[in-house]
């Protein structure tokens, strides 16, 4: 019988790495044959973790954590037809089926058969359906053929896997935020938040034709990290309104197309930006947003936060002025990213190194063991995107 140790989470602040049940193929009491079962060779720590971790969602001691995974397929379902043992593939974060309504129009990030509880699933994740995360060396993809995306050379995906390995959910899911804000060629737009995602958006947007891109976020070194790829930056611990900080950088104090990439913990500016405004960055969108231009939103809302101050928080209620959003006929688009929507596009723009996204977001490759550091360091605000290489096959 083979082994399986994977990341779990234990209370808030602390995760641990345990023993856990190998994968089977199934699906409650009967076998699922349209499954794999992937060796993991890369698995990535998210801030969507990271809201976990740190107690903001009811998620139950003992989850094994993981929804950002690449991995080689050693056992297949009798009904997988296309995708092979021994094949290097990429799982999308959203579990889909395929069949359902939302997964025939490319919905899948909101697909209807995979969580019980509510539309959409993911690996690993509170809410998301129950299923297994895969911050471990082994785990069960439910529906390959539809869901995997594999890579066309195995040796070449080895020697991009740094950068293959942010297809499962950050790059997608910035790229996504920045479409969905209407980034195209010439487009100015300000990015919140430097963390993975924001620097992933930000370098999506140069690869869109962006002529400006403007990040802002409190952390220094992320801030830097944004800059090392020509974005421009806005340190918001400073008290400048942020639309005086726009206007010192394109002399106007409105941006084309705005991105979230923060999510519900939002920190306020200048002497707030240590306190958490959950709905400040959805406010400061609409207010510097032109008339007519379009906001994504990739960063996370909730609909329970038991670490909110006020009850309307706890219960995902914010306060947004959306009077002055509805006034400039602003779009908003918000939603877990529909990763299969870009994956092998964007496997292609790595492959033929249109992009670097592993230099972008500062990946670090680190051990299992060395995980709940990871965890650690992120949570720090450390400008860098942690890759776990459970069975060494990246280190080495
Ligand atoms: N929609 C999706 O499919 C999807 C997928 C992955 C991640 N996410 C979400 O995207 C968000 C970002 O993920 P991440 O991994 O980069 O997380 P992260 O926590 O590392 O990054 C968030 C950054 O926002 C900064 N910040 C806080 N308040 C701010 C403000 N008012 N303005 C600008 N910056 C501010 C923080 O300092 C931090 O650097 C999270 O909410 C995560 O859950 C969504
Ligand atoms: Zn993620
Ligand atoms: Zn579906």
């Amino acid at each position: 019988m083979c082994q399986n140790h994977g990341v779990a989470y234990i209370k808030p602040g602390e995760v641990e790495i345990q023993e856990i049940e190998y994968p089977k193929l199934a699906l409650g009491d009967r076998k699922c044959e349209h499954g794999v079962i992937l060796k993991i060779v890369s698995t990535n720590i998210c801030g969507s973790d990271q809201h976990m971790v740190r107690g903001r969602t009811t998620a139950p001691a003992g989850l094994v954590l993981g929804h950002e995974i690449t991995g080689i397929v050693i056992e297949a379902g009798r009904d997988v037809e296309y995708i092979k043992v021994g094949d290097l593939v990429s799982v999308p974060f959203n579990i889909a089926c395929g069949r359902c309504r939302n997964c025939k129009v490319g919905q899948t990030g909101i697909c209807l058969n995979v969580n019980p509880a509510r539309p959409g699933a993911a690996y690993g994740y509170v809410d998301m359906g129950g299923w297994v995360g895969g911050q471990a060396e082994y785990v069960m993809v439910p529906y390959a053929d539809f869901n995997l995306l594999k890579f066309p050379n195995k040796d070449q995906g080895m020697a991009y896997i740094k950068d293959l390995t942010l297809l499962s959910d950050i790059f997608p899911t910035g790229f996504h935020g920045a479409v969905m804000a209407g980034v195209g060629p010439g487009s100015i737009v300000y990015v919140a938040g430097a963390g993975p995602v924001g620097l992933a958006c930000a370098a999506s947007c140069h690869l869109l034709g962006a002529a400006v891109v403007i990040v802002g976020d409190m952390i220094q070194e992320r801030l830097d990290q944004a800059k090392s790829f020509g974005c421009e930056v806005i340190d918001l611990t400073k008290d400048t309104p942020l639309e005086q900080a726009i206007a010192a950088i394109i002399g106007v104090p409105e941006v084309d197309c705005f991105v979230d990439c923060v999510g519900f913990e939002a920190r306020g500016h200048g002497s707030n930006s240590g306190t958490e405004l959950p709905a400040t960055v959805l406010n400061t969108a609409m207010a510097v947003t032109r008339a007519g231009g379009a906001i994504g939103i990739p960063g996370l809302y909730v609909t329970g936060d038991p670490g909110a101050k006020d009850k309307a928080a706890q219960e995902g209620s914010l306060s947004i002025r959306i009077g002055l959003g509805w006034a400039k006929s602003h779009s908003f688009y918000t939603g877990q990213c529909p990763v299969m929507k870009y994956h092998r596009a964007l496997m292609n723009a790595i492959l033929y190194d249109k992009i670097k996204i592993a230099k972008a977001v500062n990946v670090e490759v680190i051990t299992l063991q060395d995980a709940p550091r990871g965890y650690k360091d992120f949570d720090k605000g450390a400008a860098k995107k942690f890759v776990i290489d459970p069975h060494n096959m990246i280190m080495n």
